[in-house]
């Protein structure tokens, strides 16, 4: 399927899998309530969960917010196209549908190719949340989105792997105490930087945004978080995992092994940006194993995604995370 096939597809009320910068999205015309309807149906998703909406120009703001305030217009001119999410007062034409019953929207303008070039020929904003099942790991890669989302209702557009693998930062700007609702790649410095002023995350204090809650983009295997020094981590898994049954996952290249159920998979590169890019293709992956026990490693020495990775890695873990 090209763009513009899969742009007719959106525009008959069709939903559309295709990848971002960040992970892939499940996409339907924002406007079509039974098309976002489905969107809920196909992934499972609660009700009570919002949707993004995408769009590839700033002058669709128009019919889908009441007004850009000028912080919210400063990080625009900065981070867009990018995977930064805001969060404003929504106009009254956006269905309550997509919004959760909440007076706000949360707008992203995504930075691929692909993305790109079907929203403009789609013409219409386009409500995606994550290309997943409800609760499990987002999708990085094609085949890992077409593995949890293949059924009649929904087409897909391959774009190969995804750039960044962590999904966009979410900050609310709908009113004058902005807040990061949900860490990403954009981190919540760059955006202080940008503002010249301080800001809040909102994480641990109130719920405003489901994606907040602890457990999330979770593999059916039990995965426990391994944070150390390389040394202590070699040393904690030769004490306490049994390796012939055990999917181990460590920074690097996973899919170069081909590995079968019980390899033991020895990846040692410290590099955080390659770490985004797999964690979720590792624990598609495992998923499509059927792994029982996952151990991932992770050094959270200071890096700019290190808060971000530590986030993901604690929601898919729901907190089962050992530090050396
Ligand atoms: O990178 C991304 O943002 C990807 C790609 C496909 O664009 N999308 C994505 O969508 O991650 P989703 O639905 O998986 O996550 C959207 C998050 C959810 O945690 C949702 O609760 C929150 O944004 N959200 C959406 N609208 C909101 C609103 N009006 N107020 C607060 N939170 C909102
Ligand atoms: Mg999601």
């Amino acid at each position: 399927m090209n763009t513009t096939q899969a742009a007719q597809k959106l525009l008959q009320g069709e939903l559309i899998v295709f990848p971002t910068e960040t992970v892939y999205g499940l996409g339907a015309v924002a406007s079509n309530a039974e098309a976002v309807q489905k969107i809920f149906e196909v992934k499972g998703r609660p009700q009570h969960n919002p949707l993004i909406l995408h769009i590839f120009d700033r002058s669709q703001l128009d019919e889908l917010v009441e007004l850009v305030p000028d912080t919210a217009k400063n990080l625009m001119d900065h981070f867009w196209p990018g995977p930064l999410t805001i969060c404003l007062k929504k106009h009254k034409n956006v269905s309550d549908l997509v919004t959760a019953g909440l007076d706000t929207v949360c707008i992203r303008m995504p930075d691929h190719p692909i993305a790109q070039e079907l929203l403009k020929k789609t013409g219409e904003a386009v409500a995606a949340p994550s290309a997943n099942l409800s609760g499990k790991p987002s999708t990085t890669r094609f085949k890992d989105a077409v593995a949890q989302l293949q059924q009649d209702a929904v087409y897909f557009l391959d774009g190969g792997n995804t750039q960044i693998g962590l999904e966009s930062t979410v900050i609310d700007c709908s009113d004058d105490r902005i807040r990061v609702l949900r860490p990403g790649s954009i981190s919540r410095a760059d955006i202080e930087t940008t503002l010249d002023t301080k800001i809040f995350h909102e994480e641990n204090t109130k719920i405003t945004s489901p994606g907040q809650l602890l457990q999330h983009y979770s593999p059916e295997g039990k995965l426990t978080v391994i944070i150390g020094k390389p040394e202590q981590r070699r040393e904690w898994i030769q004490n306490n995992v049994d390796l012939k049954h055990s999917h181990l996952g460590l920074v690097g290249s996973f899919d170069e092994f081909n590995p079968t159920k019980h390899q033991y998979l020895a990846l040692t590169e410290e590099d955080f940006k390659s770490y985004a890019q797999q964690l979720y293709g590792f624990l598609n992956w495992c998923d499509r194993q059927s792994a029982q026990h996952i151990y991932l490693e992770f050094s959270d020495f200071s890096h700019p995604l290190t808060y971000t990775l530590l986030n993901r890695l604690k929601k898919a873990s729901n907190g089962n995370i050992i530090r050396l």
